[in-house]
């Protein structure tokens, strides 16, 4: 495309079918606007390879006019009665729901995922955005006594933010980070991941119908570099939240550091086990173990990459695991029934491609899958590795695809030792009849979440976020509005009649 070619909105027709009016602009000020210079680059959907549309591109000078829009717009949203803030996000849920169909298959034209996934995306995106509503006026400080000479109590300040978001689930993960910015009275500047520009924009026409006012919320397209790596130094954002790889999240957190010393969330990624005992419940368990690395292609910082199962089951969950990877449904994301679409991208397919070739080098066998679909799309077979070592490149670095290694062990205290085996903590998932058993590797396991006999199973008030390399912070439940205020103190010297000083 040429420069300045491209209008700001633009009629997109979605395989489904449906024609709708897609926004290209940079989202400032309530409004879409040009970039600077101008510049534009191409959307491809991952399921014909061919171009959607192209979308503005956001340099240095546009995150700075974005991040003005943001500062100026903190003083009025900061002190807004909570009310106010509630009604745009109960607002914005309603029109979440209302769009839902058009959310979903634009996130499926642009990412590739089922749409099945997707409208799975859609609903737990309305549904965080009214819990969201809800905490409004539920963020709180505390009154400290210190005696009656004094009178103290703590604010939560909201922040002027930053964030970054990824291509995996590019509206959830916009909803996590908008939603605790409406709430708590912060402001921000988003950037879409630019292999998935385009629901975010999406969502921008919904905030403006939900009555949010302007520069409350500012979404960019744009690249890592420049414009997330000037939004991770910019001098004038407060905070700088970021969900993406672990490499990205060691430069984000220096250059925050480096330039204000920004307050830092980082949501990375993981090699999360999940522990199946002799004791389980087996065919519950095969469901979990296909959710937890073949939902979203894969395509998940905390799926359950790593399976390891106790001698007694082992011969029967992996004959099973077997079936029910190769019964599930790759291809058209938009059919009803697929349950895994395409890859994100070219560069994600030939990466995940990558590590089964290394797995194979490396000595290990390949019980299921392994190859490229054919045709056109970035289409890959559910794929189980069996016969692996701990120090393979398969079992240590997250893949990010439909690619499992799968472990045997004979001890409790061994299948512990296993799953700690990683330089990650972001998820875990346990398998087990025996509650005592289930707490008891709970506690042991290094995890930023945990889930018995379930996986993959988000709720807005359960808190998310890693221990170790994948991450700092959390977002959702109560814990999140700490990571979007500051505390501020404030003590009162007191005379009062009869108060001895
Ligand atoms: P990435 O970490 O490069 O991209 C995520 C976001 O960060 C995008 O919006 C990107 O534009 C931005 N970004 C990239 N470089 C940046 C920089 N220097 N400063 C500021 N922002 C920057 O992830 P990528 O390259 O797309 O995927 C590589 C791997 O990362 C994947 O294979 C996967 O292993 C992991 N990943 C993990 C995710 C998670 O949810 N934990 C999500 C996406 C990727
Ligand atoms: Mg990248």
């Amino acid at each position: 495309m040429k420069l300045a070619d491209l209008p700001l909105k633009v009629k997109v027709k979605i395989p489904t079918g449906r024609e709708y009016e897609q926004p290209t602009g940079l989202f400032i000020n309530n409004e879409f606007v040009y970039p600077k210079q101008k510049k534009t680059f191409d959307v491809i959907s991952p399921t014909n390879e061919e171009s959607i549309t192209s979308v503005y591109e956001a340099l240095e000078e546009d995150v700075d006019i974005a991040v003005e829009a943001a500062n100026a717009a903190y003083p009025r949203w900061s002190t807004s009665p909570p009310a106010v803030r509630a009604k745009v996000l109960y607002k914005l849920a309603d029109l979440i729901d209302e769009n839902a169909d058009l959310l979903a298959e634009i996130e499926t034209f642009d990412n590739g995922k089922s749409l099945m996934n997707s409208k799975g995306d859609v609903a737990l995106t309305a549904a965080y955005f009214r819990s969201c509503a809800g905490w409004c006026d539920k963020i709180l400080g505390n009154l400290i006594n210190t005696g009656a000479t004094h009178l103290n109590y703590t604010q939560r300040v909201p922040l002027v933010c930053g964030q970054i978001i990824p291509w995996n689930f590019p509206i959830l993960m916009l909803s996590w980070k908008l939603g605790p910015v409406l709430a708590s009275g912060s402001t921000t500047v988003l950037k879409s991941a630019e292999s998935t520009p385009l629901s975010a924009l999406y969502v921008g026409k919904l905030l403006v119908e939900a009555g949010m006012p302007k520069g409350v919320v500012n979404i960019i397209s744009g690249f890592g570099n420049p414009a997330g790596a000037a939004i991770a130094s910019h001098p004038k954002l407060e905070k700088v939240a970021f969900t993406g790889s672990t490499a990205v999240g060691r430069k984000i957190m220096k250059a925050a550091a480096e330039s204000n010393l920004k307050k830092v969330t980082l949501e990375l990624g993981g090699k999360s086990p999940n522990i199946v005992f002799n004791d389980a419940d087996i065919d519950r368990t095969i469901q979990n173990l296909v959710m937890a690395i073949f939902y979203n292609s894969g395509e998940v910082c905390c799926a359950g990459s790593r399976v390891l199962i106790q001698s007694g089951v082992y011969d029967e969950v992996l004959a099973k695991f077997k079936k029910a990877a190769e019964s599930i449904k790759v291809g058209n994301p938009f059919d009803p029934e697929t349950f895994m679409g395409a890859q994100a991208s070219e560069i994600q397919l030939s990466k995940i491609l990558n590590y089964i070739e290394s797995g194979k080098g490396q000595g290990a066998k390949i019980l299921t899958g392994g190859q490229r679909c054919q045709g056109k799309g970035f289409f890959l077979q559910p794929t189980i590795f069996t016969d692996v070592k701990d120090d393979m490149k398969i079992v240590k670095e997250e893949i990010f695809g439909p690619v499992v290694s799968i472990i045997k062990f004979d001890t409790v205290e061994e299948a512990i030792a296993l799953a700690n085996n990683t330089e990650y903590g972001l998820a875990a998932g346990i398998h087990t009849s025996n509650i005592n058993q289930a707490i008891h590797v709970s506690n042991k396991i290094n995890a930023g979440t945990v889930w018995i006999n379930t996986y993959n199973d988000f709720n807005p008030m359960v808190p998310f976020g890693g221990f170790h390399s994948s991450g700092i912070g959390r977002e959702m439940g109560e814990e999140v509005f700490h990571e979007y205020t500051q505390c501020k103190a404030v003590r009162i010297k007191l005379s009062l009649p009869g108060t001895k000083l």
